[in-house]
């Protein structure tokens, strides 16, 4: 059956499928879901750090996601707001540049800066990585990579820098290539664009398209990937019934759940990954693998 059919069915199915109560058993046979480290393990280590890259290693986790943004001179950053007040102490060392934005400072201003101590007193060495740095920990881990290409309207051209930057880093070899990296953003264009440009790379879309939009978001994106809020069985159902651009179901990974039943409730549900910030409460809470 063509996708738009398929899609169309499962559509019809959704008053219904959405008030069935999931459990575990509805997924009978289904793989169980990715476990996605949030920013890194970043409710036991500071946010988008190399320590909470070390910290999801620690625990045993594979995947991990970031996000990535680009200074004034150039240099891809993982850092999660478009400024640098909440994770770093930019406040206070460059007291003259408010509103701290990322894209307004140098990487070796960034490079200064303290990107632990809001967390805890043992961070204080901690710094905004560069992307280079942060794949490189990742690597060394023989982790995986969900990279968010965060607030890409305040970056033109950003795609293509980060896929320089991974394809630098050997990212773009075929073993990654097959089912280490996915790159995601809530920019549809931007999403499109990492698709023409390296179409053997996998993506992702945040967000959460009416069910009728899905097959657009099918001609770049592999995944769809919402809130865990706004999302039901039979929307997940939705999604797995279109086919995405390498010819596969189109994936469903959700954020961010940090409680046992909530991972229940959404593995569920089918989804194919869930992305968190306590790893080991969502391991803990499914059946093991
Ligand atoms: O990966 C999904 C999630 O990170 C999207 O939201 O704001 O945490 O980047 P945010
Ligand atoms: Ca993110």
């Amino acid at each position: 059956m063509h996708a738009r059919a398929v899609a169309a069915t499962a559509t019809a199915l959704l008053g219904s499928a959405a008030l069935l109560v999931p459990t575990p058993d509805a997924r009978a046979g289904a793989a169980q879901p990715e476990i996605i480290a949030h920013r890194g393990a970043s409710a036991y280590a500071p946010e988008n750090t190399l320590a909470a890259v070390d910290k999801a290693a620690e625990l045993g986790v594979s995947w991990v996601e970031n996000d990535v943004q680009r200074t004034r001179d150039g240099e891809l950053v993982v850092v999660h707001d478009d400024n640098l007040k909440r994770t770093t102490d930019a406040e206070e060392v460059f007291p003259d540049r408010a509103p701290w934005k990322v894209k307004d400072f140098t990487a070796a201003e960034i490079a200064r800066l303290d990107a632990g101590s809001w967390f805890g007193p043992a961070y204080a060495d901690a710094r905004v990585p560069t992307l280079k740095q942060f794949v490189d920990r990742v690597e060394l881990h023989h982790q995986k990579l969900l990279l968010e290409i965060k607030n890409p309207e305040l970056y033109p051209g950003i795609e293509q820098e980060t896929l320089k930057v991974l394809d630098n880093e050997g990212w773009l070899d075929r073993p990654h290539l097959a089912d280490r990296l996915i790159v995601q953003s809530f920019g549809a264009g931007s999403v499109r664009t990492v698709h023409e440009l390296r179409p053997d790379v996998k993506t992702g879309f945040l967000g959460t398209p009416s069910v009728a939009d899905l097959d657009r978001y099918a001609a770049f994106a592999d995944q769809i990937n919402p809130s865990y809020a706004s999302v039901s069985m039979g929307y997940v159902a939705a999604v797995h019934a279109v086919v995405g651009p390498h010819g596969r179901p189109l994936e469903v990974f959700v954020w961010t759940v940090n409680d046992a039943n909530t991972a229940r409730l959404v593995a569920g549900y089918g989804v194919d990954g869930i992305i968190t910030n306590t790893p080991d409460v969502v391991r803990d809470a499914l059946p093991a693998k």
